[in-house]
């Protein structure tokens, strides 16, 4: 019985990834998804957690639930950052492994690859040096996570635990704070917050130089449903997820600004922090399993800010200035 006709419980279905896996999947034909708000199912209660797994008895799981930010958010709350991912992972994880749940795809982060890491990073340069200081706790606990993954495979001589690290992500439900969301998603949020007060100029933090890859939710959703699907895979090291392509914060910028139809000057406040220099996955190996991203990030920017004005008011879009 392939993952189509199976029980799938996607944890975080309200998020970024995981709403976009829920819609991957569903419009894959899987009829039994299991999905639980937070209020139904705090992760972090390791009892409830357990008792889930054992009355529902998931065959695959899709863990998107996480504690995630930007930088502003990973520097105030670091202790809630690392105690909340450490806690919702070893939960999960080891509820799965118990009900002898057949395939589980755990969420990673770029940020856990050393802040001079060789470019692009492939998987096996993980641990050969320090992560950008500024999400050291996110990434620790992160590490934890996709360790643990591969711990399990490597003692039950079985390959049911699928690390995966997907580089900067966006789409629908992002969280467009410009205090707690991503930079993206952010920086789209400011552009049309400008853009209707006909601001002369808009402010943004650092240089503008480092470079990100960004991939929209969808796609990795699509990779997601890829791995569920393929079988009899290796996996003793995690799988990265990225588009190929990287651009400067000034580039994403200037096309956000196009996107958003914002007119003023972009000036750069270069005494605030830049993070890492450049953060490009080397996606070689998810690619050689038969998966390629489809979105292009002009494409995707569009697809993203339309969502965004179609739920100006919702929790995750906020009031957009309005
Ligand atoms: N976004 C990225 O760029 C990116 C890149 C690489 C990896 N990741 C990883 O991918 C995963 C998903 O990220 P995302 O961007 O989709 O995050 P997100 O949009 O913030 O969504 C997080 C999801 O987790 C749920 N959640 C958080 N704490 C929970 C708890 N204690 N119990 C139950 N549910 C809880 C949230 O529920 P509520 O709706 O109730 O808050 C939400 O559904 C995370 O593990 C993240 O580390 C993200």
């Amino acid at each position: 019985m392939g993952p189509r006709d199976a029980r799938i419980y996607v944890a975080g279905h309200t998020g970024l990834i995981g709403s976009a896996v829920v819609r991957r999947l569903e419009r894959g034909g899987s009829p039994a998804l299991l999905t639980r708000s937070r209020s139904e199912l705090d992760l972090r209660d390791a009892g409830r957690v357990t008792e889930f797994f054992q009355e529902n008895r998931p065959e695959y799981v899709v863990l998107a639930a996480g504690r995630v930010g930007g930088i502003v958010d990973n520097q105030t709350y670091p202790a809630d950052f690392l105690e909340e991912n450490l806690a919702i992972q070893f939960n999960v994880l080891k509820a799965a492994r118990a009900t002898d749940v057949k395939r589980l795809i755990c969420f990673g982060s770029s940020c856990m690859y050393p802040r001079e890491c060789a470019q692009p990073m492939a998987e096996d340069l993980l641990l050969s040096g320090k992560p950008e200081p500024t999400s050291l706790p996110y990434a620790i606990s992160k590490m934890a996570g996709t360790y643990l993954c591969l711990a399990y495979n490597k003692q039950e001589r079985e390959n049911r635990f699928i690390p995966v690290i997907p580089n900067s992500a966006y789409g629908p439900h992002d969280n467009f704070d410009p205090r707690s969301g991503h930079v993206l998603s952010a920086l789209m949020a400011r552009f049309h917050e400008a853009k209707l007060r006909h601001a002369e100029s808009i402010t943004l933090w650092g240089s503008g130089s480092p470079r990100r890859e960004f991939i929209h939710a969808d796609d990795i959703a699509d990779a997601c449903a890829h791995l569920l699907a393929c079988d009899s895979t290796r996996f003793d090291l995690p799988l990265n997820i990225g588009v190929g392509e990287d651009v400067s914060i000034r580039e994403l910028a200037e096309l956000l600004s196009d996107v958003v139809g914002y007119e003023g000057r972009i000036e750069w406040d270069s005494t605030k922090p830049d993070g890492a220099p450049r953060k490009l996955l080397d996606s070689a190996r998810m690619r050689s399993l038969g998966w390629q991203p489809t979105i292009t990030l002009r494409e995707g920017l569009s697809l993203t800010y339309r969502w965004y004005l179609g739920n100006l008011g919702s929790e995750r879009a906020g009031v957009g200035g309005a």
